[in-house]
């Protein structure tokens, strides 16, 4: 039988590369691989402060790269977070067996209380989002959950709630196995290597966002951070440039070795030329059916509306099987 996996995707703000060659790429690689379902996490995306105008357009922007990506509706669960609404309630089930030391002991959470300057305004949302990630990945009883390194502390935290969950009110979740990316194609900030390309920060150089117009793309590859070397080569220690090394690589599915043969008498002016092709080559074909998506939104609204049947179909018999272990009454219909 084929393992469930689930994965999401905050709609906070429009996707980029790193999201699409360090996860959405994957995700269609193993559509057949696994039963799975892949929601737009517009819970979590709220935690920090979102306009409402745009979150509601990057959430069908997010669905629409989903879908121009490859993800087949047809075989992968596609739904919005908050259109399954036993997300929140089984979050606060948790919430009433997590323990705030947990909590304090995340070290995500500790890197945004000590960049805070006034640590007593944090959200509730930021701090507790844990749990409501402990929840989405339960409700499904999720057998894997593939994650980063910077994951493993939230994965734990998931396998220990729904163990104490287990324990104390009797065997009702699948104690989920995290699956450690390998050689996760984590991409990294256009301005600055050391950070990992994000879709919240605010220098809009720093990223290259799935719906960028050639030009675009192209001045922002020109003008990413490198160093003085000279020569192309896959060393780490070259940070900016391995980075663009590791786009082209994915993008143009060649080995290292002939990458840095192909640009051994070329420049980074050449290289970074040849990058910014090859990626609008790629995301021009994408960029295409996310138009067609946007511009039919009855269509999206009904592949989302599916999508969400079938969420609410598994989440809610978890759920009323974790209410009725609580001792929560049910009535039918209520
Ligand atoms: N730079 C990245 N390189 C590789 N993978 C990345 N992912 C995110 N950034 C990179 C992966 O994309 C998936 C969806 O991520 P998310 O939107 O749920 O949250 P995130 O990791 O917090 O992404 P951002 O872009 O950095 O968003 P903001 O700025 O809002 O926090 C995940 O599988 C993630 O690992």
């Amino acid at each position: 039988m084929k393992k469930t996996i689930l994965s999401g995707i905050k709609p906070s703000g429009i996707p980029h590369l790193g999201n699409y060659l360090g996860a959405i790429i994957r995700w269609k690689e193993n559509q057949d691989k696994y039963n799975n379902l892949f929601f737009i996490a517009d819970l979590h995306a709220i935690t920090v402060p979102q306009n409402p105008k745009e979150l509601k357009n990057n959430t069908y922007l997010t669905a629409s790269i989903l879908l121009a990506a490859g993800i087949d509706h047809k075989k992968s669960i596609i739904f919005i977070q908050s259109h399954v609404p036993a997300h929140s309630e089984l979050a606060w089930l948790l919430i009433t067996i997590a323990k705030m030391g947990e909590l304090f002991r995340m070290t995500q959470f500790k890197d945004q209380t000590n960049k805070a300057e006034n640590k007593e305004s944090i959200g509730l949302g930021l701090f507790s989002y844990p749990v409501l990630m402990t929840g989405d990945i339960l409700l499904y009883q999720a057998d894997v959950i593939p994650v980063g390194e910077d994951q493993k502390q939230h994965v734990e935290l998931v396998r220990d709630l729904a163990q104490r969950f287990n324990h104390r009110y009797g065997k009702t979740f699948v104690i989920p196995e995290p699956v450690i990316k390998k050689e996760g194609a984590r991409i990294m900030s256009l301005d600055d290597p050391d950070k990992k390309m994000s879709k919240s920060d605010k220098n809009n150089k720093s990223y290259i966002l799935i719906t960028d117009k050639p030009e675009i793309i192209r001045k922002k590859i020109m003008r990413a951070v490198t160093d003085s070397g000279k020569t192309i080569k896959f060393d780490t220690k070259r940070k900016g440039l391995y980075n663009l090394l590791i786009i082209y690589k994915i993008f143009s599915g060649k080995t290292e070795s002939q990458i840095e043969k192909y640009f051994k008498n070329k420049g980074y002016g050449d290289f970074k030329k040849e990058l910014a092709d090859l990626v609008i080559t790629k995301l021009s074909p994408i960029q295409a059916k996310i138009s067609y998506y946007m511009k039919n939104k009855k269509l999206l609204d009904k592949i989302l509306a599916d999508g969400a049947r079938k969420a609410n179909k598994i989440a809610n018999k978890t759920l009323a099987e974790a209410r009725q272990k609580i001792g929560l009454v049910e009535i039918s219909p209520r």
